[in-house]
């Protein structure tokens, strides 16, 4: 009798969940007002950092606001999305109970891509897990044609652009080889959870609205950062009800 076993593990998988709503018409109609608003007030005090492309708005200021943390019903509405997400989203990872996984801040911030605005290719490290949610995609008024992958998320899977930027081992990808990027429409209501480490851009938005998403990047106890998670960039679970929502 040979004592070989095989054992079937998944070292460094890329979890993703999604989740759909159809019905957040009045949500996200919700969420547009009060951002269009919140932006005027930011952007008039705030000191821009340049971010994915981008050199001037909301996105270049997420450093000094945490939208889960505005008062507005809509704003809690959404945190409960995001804190009832997150634990689906561990729950898949199979780290569901582990007390590691405990958020210990999660930083939330809008990006309003007005026509003809991008953001190029980033990622979300050292955060542990990162989200969007799409509020509008900007061609409401039905004029754009879905074309050229215009306001489309673009997904980079991992290890991809690392292979092949650069250097003398540079070479064309496999022609077989379609699944080196995944490219999504934004649909209102939609949020994706996803590891912070995936590449990611945004496409031009070619429609005649501003296309607006919330991002957001969690934080996790087994980090052990040293980092304050305090100030107006956070939002730290503090209620009863906010740290059951985590399902750990
Ligand atoms: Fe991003």
């Amino acid at each position: 009798m040979s004592d070989r076993q095989f054992k079937s593990l998944a070292w460094w998988p890329t979890s993703i969940l999604t989740l759909e709503q159809p019905d957040a018409r009045e949500l996200n109609a919700g969420l547009r007002r009060i951002i269009l608003e919140m932006e005027r007030e930011i952007v008039r005090k705030g000191k821009p950092l340049k971010v994915a492309g981008l050199e001037e708005g909301l996105s270049t200021l997420w450093l000094e606001y945490n939208v889960l943390n505005w008062d507005y019903d809509e704003c809690r509405e959404l945190r409960r999305l995001v804190l009832e997400g997150y634990g689906a989203f561990i729950e898949t990872l199979g780290m569901a109970g582990d007390p590691g996984m405990e958020i210990t801040g999660i930083s939330c911030w809008a990006n309003i891509l007005r026509p003809g605005q991008s953001l190029t290719l980033h990622h979300h490290d050292p955060a542990f897990a990162s989200a969007h949610y799409t509020v509008t995609t900007g061609w409401e008024d039905g004029t754009l044609v879905d074309s050229a992958e215009a306001g489309h998320t673009i997904y980079y899977r991992p290890g991809f652009m690392d292979r092949s930027h650069g250097g003398k081992a540079n070479g064309i990808s496999s022609l077989w080889d379609d699944d080196w990027r995944i490219s999504r429409a934004p649909k209102p209501g939609n949020m994706i959870f996803f590891p912070s480490y995936l590449r990611h851009e945004v496409r031009p938005n070619v429609g005649t609205n501003e296309r607006i998403s919330i991002a957001m990047d969690i934080f996790v106890k087994k980090q052990e950062l040293p980092m304050y998670f305090g100030g107006p960039r956070w939002f730290v679970p503090a209620t009863e009800d906010d740290v059951v929502r985590q399902v750990i």
